[in-house]
């Protein structure tokens, strides 16, 4: 079987742009000299991934406007965005299914994630290819986590301390065969905003694979400044 990648990118970002205004969408933010769905494809490039699909918005007139030469004969962009994360990786897997078969692997990478390590990228491809789920990076939670009081006039208040020993934070990429992804994502709910909680409630367990501090998620505008700082840095 073969390994594909996907790439949801056909959200609107709205958290970064909050407050600017005619900001281009997230993913086409620049950042080291090209934008950050760009990165993300590149973070891509493994010898074993043989192509990488890229989940855009039908309504989409910005990916055409720039130079892709880079990926050629690996990139295929799939104009079937939906309205949630799940809609559009679900979309793009359908289409893409058109061409690979149920038993490929397929690695669903956020384009909010564009400084993913290539050594984590190994790390989940040699991991999972031995595994019978899949799996995804992910990371020990390392800060304590406090549980909050209903919010009330006095601001936002801590009720108790949780406990971070079992908890681990999830990233992208999630690797999982294509068909059984396809299963999951049609009959999850509408609540899952990644690919393993789609498998989870399936009753199969993924597979957690330690990733890097550096696999950093564009989510707020101070994040773009980090992104941007550690892409410089390669
Ligand atoms: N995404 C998508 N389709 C959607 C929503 C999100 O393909 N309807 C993609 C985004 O483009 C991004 C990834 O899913 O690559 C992770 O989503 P997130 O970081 O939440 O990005 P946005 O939804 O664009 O940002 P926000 O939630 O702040 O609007
Ligand atoms: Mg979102």
């Amino acid at each position: 079987m073969a390994l594909h990648a996907l790439i949801p990118a056909a959200g609107v970002g709205a958290r970064v742009a909050a407050g600017t205004q005619g900001a281009p969408a997230k993913q086409y933010l620049a950042l080291a000299g090209h934008c950050m769905l760009w990165h993300a494809i590149r973070c891509l490039s493994h010898p074993a991934i043989e192509t990488v699909f890229v989940v855009l918005s039908p309504e989409d007139v910005v990916f055409s406007q720039y130079d892709w030469r880079a990926f050629a004969g690996r990139l295929e962009p799939l104009y079937c965005g939906g309205a949630t994360r799940r809609d559009s990786v679900y979309n793009g897997l359908v289409a893409a299914m058109a061409g690979i078969q149920t038993d490929d692997w397929i690695l669903v990478h956020d384009a909010a994630r564009p400084c993913l390590p290539a050594q984590s990228l190994q790390t989940l491809i040699d991991t999972c290819l031995q595994d019978p789920v899949g799996g995804l990076l992910a990371l020990p939670c390392a800060d304590t986590v406090k549980r909050i009081a209903s919010e009330s006039a006095q601001g936002v208040r801590s009720l108790h301390t949780e406990s971070r020993a079992s908890l681990w934070l999830a990233q992208t990429p999630q690797m999982f065969r294509a068909g059984l992804l396809a299963q999951a994502l049609r009959l999850a709910n509408a609540e899952v905003t990644d690919e393993a909680s789609a498998i989870e409630q399936m009753g199969l367990q993924p597979r957690l694979v330690q990733g890097s501090r550096r696999n950093l998620k564009v989510t707020y505008p101070e994040d773009v400044a980090m992104a941007n700082a550690l892409l410089e840095m390669q």
